[in-house]
């Protein structure tokens, strides 16, 4: 039986298909059309699902769209009628989805009548619960999601054994922790889709000067929360993504208000610099979400007696606060699906009709995020062969894997940068050692040079490191695995000038745990890279230049070329600059 996923409409847009309940193939839509959390009908990423598992679409049992345009009606209606713009979006939104099955068959040209699909909604947190549970390794788990968006849930929460799971409860519409942290990202001068993070990163540089003011920002309710919507407009003026065209980038309107100013003082210019005071107020934000997600899941420990916790939702990225989560809550295994945001929405609601509908027992974990394009050798050889590398000024050799392995690692301890393109491209926003640039861990120097050679980011934004899995706990004051890089723990103390590259101002590190299971040949390159060094972690980031991650061997020629990369491994093939 085939089920297809998708996410459509809706930022990070993707497709998943899964085959007798195990998943195949999962993709996100920018990976084709190059533009970053690109919103649209996922056609390419359902192409390729499609052509993975070797089938056609009307070849198709079931089709899941997690978002319920019927969800919380009530709700709905209450909000459409207070503000007509509203009303108008939901009339737009309800045409979309209802027209999916239509979108299909325009995309693949075939009737609509010759689709043996059956179509179901699944709504938005339960298909984020679903990404989580039915990817865990766990029999048994309690699960929380959280985000900024979402069939006007903002938060749900449960428990889930076997193939089923439980809802217990959820927090609605305007009350929103991921939305809390986005108005505060665009206060802080920080405008677009996806910036949070960055924001994350520079808390690092602060102290919670600002504690108290954001805790009337975000309010303690028993032991859950509530907004202080006088500090928002959200509730006043209805959605607050939009996308100029269908395909684009999501843009998100403005999110507080006035009274968030005369708060916590004037706004930041997005291009203005970036002083003390807004470190401490990127500190303070975090703090407050610390407190209120952290105190959700001890609550959520005490509630279900389980040991073991799935998370999902865009708040589920928040790698400090998760890297707290086995020390302050009670869990002692934690799950984040690695496509934790909307994207992984396509895989869990997949997983749904699966498991809950249709009843199939679990025999599946998602132990790794392979599940993307991968290319053969001759593709790859062509894509070197009509980059015309070896003709300008380039060596290419390809060579066999213990020798690749052993000068690329002597590349890395050299201090030269090199792109890293190997099997199935990964699902989720992290590169995690198969569209990889990686750079050697030790030297202090190494965060500014590949900034300025290569990624051109925010100098206060951290790089991540990659570890042997066995070797976590004698670097890290936590040994909990970290295989989806959503994870930050402290580097122990005597370690830090060891790593000073990977490691945050704050001694963090926001690390990969690399097993040889998940990912055999970047697992032995870390391990020849420790041989030469002596040292088991290496800086992984993602191989593109403010673009999404690298999907072709063409495309990781054309950033080898654009960028001033030493080094780049295209499967067995080295290439490098003379
Ligand atoms: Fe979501």
């Amino acid at each position: 039986m085939n089920i297809l996923g998708i996410n459509a409409y809706h930022g990070n847009a993707s497709a998943a298909i899964l085959c007798n309940g195990r998943l195949v193939a999962a993709v996100e839509e920018e990976r084709f059309n190059r533009v970053k959390y690109a919103a649209g009908f996922p056609a390419a990423a359902i192409r390729y699902c499609l052509q993975t598992a070797g089938i056609t679409l009307k070849e198709v049992h079931h089709i899941a769209v997690p978002r319920n345009p019927y969800a919380r009606l009530g709700t709905k209606l209450f909000y459409a009628l207070r503000m007509p713009s509203f009303a108008r979006e939901r009339v737009k939104v309800l045409a979309k989805f209802t027209g999916i099955p239509k979108a299909l068959a325009s995309a693949f040209d075939v009737d609509p009548k010759a689709l043996s699909a059956q179509f179901h909604r699944v709504e938005h947190h339960i298909a984020h619960l679903a990404s989580a549970f039915y990817c865990s390794p766990f029999a048994e788990s309690a699960l929380l999601s959280a985000d900024g968006l979402g069939d006007f849930a903002r938060s749900m929460w449960g428990a889930g054994r076997g193939q089923r799971m439980k809802i217990d409860g959820s927090i609605v519409f305007p009350h929103s922790l991921g939305l809390y942290y986005s108005a505060v990202t665009q206060y802080l001068g920080f405008l677009k889709f996806g910036d949070e993070y960055k924001v994350m990163g520079l808390g690092a540089y602060g102290e919670p000067e600002f504690l108290e003011e954001f805790r009337d920002i975000v309010r303690a309710n028993g032991t859950r929360f509530q907004l202080g919507l006088e500090y928002f407009t959200h509730h006043r003026t209805g959605p607050e993504m939009t996308w100029a065209e269908a395909d684009k980038t999501p843009v998100l309107g403005k999110m507080y208000s006035d009274a968030m100013t005369r708060k916590l003082g004037p706004v930041r210019a997005p291009e203005a610099p970036i002083e003390q005071r807004h470190k401490n107020l990127a500190c303070s934000l975090q703090a407050r979400l610390e407190e209120v997600y952290l105190g959700m899941l001890r609550r959520l420990h005490e509630e279900t007696g389980i040991k073991s916790v799935c998370l999902a939702g865009g708040v589920a990225f928040n790698c400090v606060a998760n890297g707290k989560i086995p020390a302050q809550t009670g869990f002692e295994n934690v799950y984040v699906h690695p496509a934790a945001g909307d994207a992984g929405l396509a895989v869990g609601a997949a997983q749904y009709i699966w498991h809950q509908l249709l009843g199939n027992p679990r025999e599946f974990a998602m132990d790794h995020a392979y599940w993307g394009p991968e290319f053969s050798r001759d593709q790859i050889a062509s894509a070197i062969g009509s980059a015309r590398l070896a003709e300008t000024g380039c060596t290419v050799a390809e060579l066999p894997e213990e020798e690749l392995l052993r000068q690329t690692a002597a590349i890395i301890a050299e201090g030269k940068i090199l792109g890293w393109f190997q099997g199935r491209a990964e699902w989720g926003p992290g590169a995690l050692g198969n569209r990889s640039i990686v750079a050697d861990s030790r030297p202090p120097e190494m965060k500014e040079i590949l900034n300025r050679r290569i990624k051109h980011r925010e100098i206060f934004r951290p790089f991540a490191p990659s570890i042997l899995a066995e070797k976590t706990a004698e670097w890290f004051e936590h040994s909990h695995p970290s295989p989806f890089m959503t994870m930050a723990y402290a580097v122990k103390s005597e370690k830090r000038d060891k790593i000073p590259a990977p490691t945050h101002v704050d001694g963090t590190g926001r690390l990969q745990t690399v097993t040889a299971t998940a990912n055999l040949r970047y697992w032995k390159l870390i391990s020849e890279f420790e041989k030469q060094t002596g040292v088991p972690v290496v800086l992984n980031t993602s191989f593109n230049d403010n673009e999404p991650i690298v999907c072709k061997p063409q495309e990781a020629i054309d950033c080898f070329e654009r960028t001033r990369m030493d080094a780049l491994v295209l499967g067995d093939f080295l290439v490098t600059r003379n």
